[in-house]
């Protein structure tokens, strides 16, 4: 059977682990090439290695210029051109509010760090792809989170780097149109190994071992405010960038779809635990 995406070249950036690497996973089984990106070498390997043909590993990092045009030439070089840029690479603050920063300095590192990888990596991801995504009227595609909607869904920082990329989106399908399609993904919370964008003290635990994972309570937390009473799995969210990435959604940009189990319909019976049927 044809699969979605046969004959598309495509780029994900955070393809080592969790919601990335399902994404390169389903990308390559719906027929595509992928460029496997993360920062960590040996985790792009072993994805691009599980995909075997059609599949390349760069370690880059998504904060530097020259890893994404790196990225972008590989793509080229390798399978000849590039229709989906995935920008995905993310790490997150811990669910930190501004007051408990313990100095400005602490305030700072956490800002810079985590915009530059949310933030400046999405857009230098994309800056590195047009010039290629206009040869083949192809897609740029973005993970949000539903930080970028709402609060309590990470902390200050994070929330703020997930309304920038609901920005980002917007404005690049403005300013892309008609020639590239830009749309996102907003996943709820996903257990995944997301890990702090800096250290964050005794207390928050050793950012080495410190994921999502090892939150106690988190999945109780995202099951009680869901209104479908379920955690999405990064699976469920490959399954909607593939869609979006694919000539099926030709119709669609500046689109953010909330992979969310409905959290913006939750309403108050949601919230406090209680079901409605
Ligand atoms: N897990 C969730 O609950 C959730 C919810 C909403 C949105 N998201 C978003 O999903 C995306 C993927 O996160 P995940 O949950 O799969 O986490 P993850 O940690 O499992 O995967 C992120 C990957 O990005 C890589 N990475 C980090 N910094 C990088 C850099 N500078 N350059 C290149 N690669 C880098 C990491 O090595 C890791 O392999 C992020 O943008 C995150 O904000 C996650």
């Amino acid at each position: 059977m044809a699969g979605r995406l046969d004959g598309k070249v495509a780029i994900v950036t955070g393809a080592g682990s969790g919601i990335g690497k399902a994404i390169a996973e389903r990308f390559h089984r719906e027929g595509a090439a992928v460029v496997v990106v993360d920062l960590k070498a040996d985790r792009a390997e072993a994805v691009a290695s599980e995909l075997g043909d059609r599949a390349v590993p760069i370690a880059a990092d998504v904060t530097r210029p020259e890893d994404n045009q790196r990225a972008v030439a590989t793509a080229v070089q390798r399978f000849g051109k590039l229709d989906i840029f995935m920008g995905n690479a993310g790490v997150f603050d811990g669910f930190l509010s501004l007051p408990q920063y313990q100095t400005p300095d602490q305030l700072v590192e956490m800002f810079d760090r985590l915009f530059a990888v949310n933030v400046k990596g999405y857009l230098l991801g994309a800056y590195a792809a047009v010039p290629e995504l206009l040869k083949t009227q192809g897609t740029l595609l973005f993970t949000a989170s539903t930080a970028g909607f709402y609060t309590n869904q990470g902390g200050i920082i994070y929330t703020m780097s997930k309304h920038a990329v609901v920005g980002l989106i917007r404005e690049l399908a403005y300013e892309l149109a008609p020639k590239i399609r830009v749309n996102g993904i907003a996943p709820g919370g996903t257990f995944t190994d997301l890990r702090n964008a800096i250290p964050l003290g005794a207390e928050f635990g050793d950012p080495d071992k410190r994921s999502l994972f090892d939150m106690p309570g988190l999945d109780q937390f995202i099951i009680q405010s869901t209104p479908l009473r379920r955690v999405n799995r990064p699976e469920d969210h490959a399954a909607v960038a593939a869609f979006l990435a694919s000539d099926d959604a030709a119709g669609l940009t500046g689109v953010i779809v909330h992979c969310d189990g409905g959290y913006g319909i939750r309403g108050a019976a949601s919230a406090a635990g209680g079901d409605n049927l």
